[in-house]
């Protein structure tokens, strides 16, 4: 099966209201992110969806290179939240929740969410997921949520040994391609629908549809930031999005940015 994405077919069966109607696609940009912001920019309807085959300078959280090689789903969409700027950091569990959901229930990958925006099979990254936004005072002007499945190529093959270790892809998990145009259909028609509910009825539900997926509450992990290296039990993920470790001293600590790392093994 190609590897390629095929826009008519997709446009064809889209069975959305809004999201996806507008769609730009290229064989190769910069980023997807940065195209879909200055589409915004430019007054882009939300909904508006940008895709590339390949990005040259894709990036994932904290200024990391997000490595884009054909094959891959990369893929960013315009939203405009009628939310308070520091609420917007919830969308990324509307889109987490969205592909995981996806993953599972049409392609039968046991998926599971790492806070803050991974999607996991078998303890390993297939997806990640990058919220930018612009705010004018409180409010959120839009906001791009871009989205990296690794799809159809074999991680050992194309990705560099550093990544090697902790990703797989679609391929390589189910051993056969899948048509990326029906994965971006699926994940536009689930994230019209949860990003929909999420705006009517605020973050609480989708909180609690994300936590049936998230394998790695109840473990031992190490959160790392820019400062500090954890070690604790990732007890919860409260209504603000933070997560709950417990360390080891038995005190609690509420985290709102860093990398969560599971290690193996039964907790005490
Ligand atoms: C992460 O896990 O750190 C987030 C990775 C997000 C990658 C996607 S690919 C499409 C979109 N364009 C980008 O430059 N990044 C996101």
């Amino acid at each position: 099966m190609s590897a390629d994405i095929k826009l008519e077919k997709l446009q064809e069966s889209l069975q959305t209201r809004r999201f996806g109607k507008c769609i730009y696609f290229s064989r190769c940009v910069n980023s997807t992110n940065d195209w879909a912001k200055e589409l915004a920019s430019s007054g882009a309807e939300e909904g508006t969806v940008t895709v590339a085959q390949t990005q040259t300078a894709g990036r994932g959280r904290a200024g990391r290179e997000w490595i884009s090689p054909r094959g891959g789903l990369w893929f960013s969409i315009v939203l405009k939240p009628t939310k308070r700027a520091r609420e917007a950091s919830q969308l990324v569990f509307v889109a987490s929740l969205v592909v995981a959901e996806v993953l599972q229930e049409k392609y039968g990958l046991k998926t599971e969410t790492k806070w803050p925006n991974d999607v996991l099979v078998n303890d390993k990254k297939i997806c990640g997921i990058l919220t930018e936004m612009r705010t004018k005072e409180e409010r959120v002007n839009f906001a791009i949520v871009g989205v990296g499945v690794n799809a159809n190529f074999l991680v050992d093959e194309v990705l560099p040994a550093s990544v090697k270790a902790v990703a797989t892809s679609v391929e390589f998990e189910l051993r056969k391609r899948i048509r990326l145009e029906s994965l971006l259909r699926a994940l536009l028609e689930k994230m019209e629908n949860v990003y929909e509910r999420y705006e009517r009825a605020g973050f609480a539900p989708v909180l609690e549809e994300w936590k049936r997926y998230a394998g790695f509450l109840g473990r031992s992990v190490v959160v790392t930031d820019r400062n500090e290296r954890l070690n604790g039990l990732a007890l919860d993920v409260d209504v603000e999005g933070a997560l709950i470790l417990r360390l080891e001293d038995g005190t609690t600590r509420r985290i709102f940015v860093g990398d969560v790392a599971l290690v193996s093994g039964v907790p005490d």
